[in-house]
């Protein structure tokens, strides 16, 4: 049985402040939910201090990227090494904001999941289609790729407890979310697609969706067969919002 998993993606928002507060009414709105694993992504400088501040919750931590190499001289970046030092657990990689602003490719990204892996992390790969390739059909074969860069160089066991997390470009930040049957239908896809190398490990990986998951929206995407979560960017800015996501999340899984 899959266990739901929403993680809350700040981008680049916030500031100390910011996250004091968001932490403080994230802990009040969710300190009797259980039934769903939480988690958010802070901007990097501010990892330490939300650790801190969620010490003794149930609220993981997470990131927004990773580099691929352990140390030296790479000015600017952050090691798996690092991040698990600080206490993240989540480690969000391949973002199509990262794909598309510093040109990350899918061998990179793979990269990025197996320096995880060995760290002990847990990668939340994102995969999913421009507006372009949707309206051409091409949904399941750009989703295919994103997942074959990593099958193909670590095999299917390497995606054991992972996360997927499927973000139709088109659908990020636009307020316009893929329906629950679009999104159900593409999630399928992926796990088939996986399971056609182990279905042990197609079963069990989590898959999130994201792409305009907000508090009017999550309830129905959330009770889709294969969607075992989100990846929530906007809405979780809002401890409200994203306390029904979770909340939402929790019922599907009850249901
Ligand atoms: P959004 O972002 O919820 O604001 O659409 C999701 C994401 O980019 O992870």
């Amino acid at each position: 049985m899959r266990h739901p998993l929403v993680i809350g993606n700040w981008k680049l928002n916030g500031n100390k402040h910011i996250v004091i507060e968001l932490i403080a009414a994230l802990r009040n709105e969710l300190s009797s939910v259980v039934g769903c694993d939480v988690a958010i992504a802070p901007p990097i400088a501010y990892l330490d201090l939300a650790k801190h501040y969620l010490g003794g919750s149930r609220i993981a931590l997470g990131a927004q990227n990773v580099d691929t190499h352990l140390s030296g001289a790479f000015t600017g970046e952050v090691s798996a090494e690092i991040l698990k030092d600080i206490g993240a657990k989540y480690i969000i990689i391949g973002h199509s904001e990262r794909r598309t602003y510093h040109k990350e490719s899918d061998d990179v990204i793979a990269e990025k999941f197996a320096v995880l892996k060995e760290a002990g992390l847990i990668p939340v790969l994102c995969i999913g289609e421009s507006k372009v390739e949707n309206e051409a059909g091409q949904t399941e074969a750009v989703c295919a790729h994103q997942i074959d860069a990593v099958l193909n160089s670590l095999g299917a066991k390497a995606f054991e407890n992972t996360v997927i997390a499927y973000e139709p470009i088109w659908a990020i930040g636009t307020g316009k979310s893929a329906t629950p049957a679009q999104a159900q239908a593409v999630h399928k896809f992926i796990r088939d697609h996986i399971a056609k190398h182990d279905a042990a490990i197609a079963e069990q990986v989590i898959i999130q969706y994201g792409g305009s998951v907000n508090a009017d929206n999550a309830a129905e995407l959330l009770t889709q067969k294969d969607i075992d979560g989100a990846l929530v960017g906007s809405a979780s800015l809002k401890a409200d919002a994203f306390a029904v996501v979770v909340k939402a999340a929790v019922q599907a899984n009850q249901d």
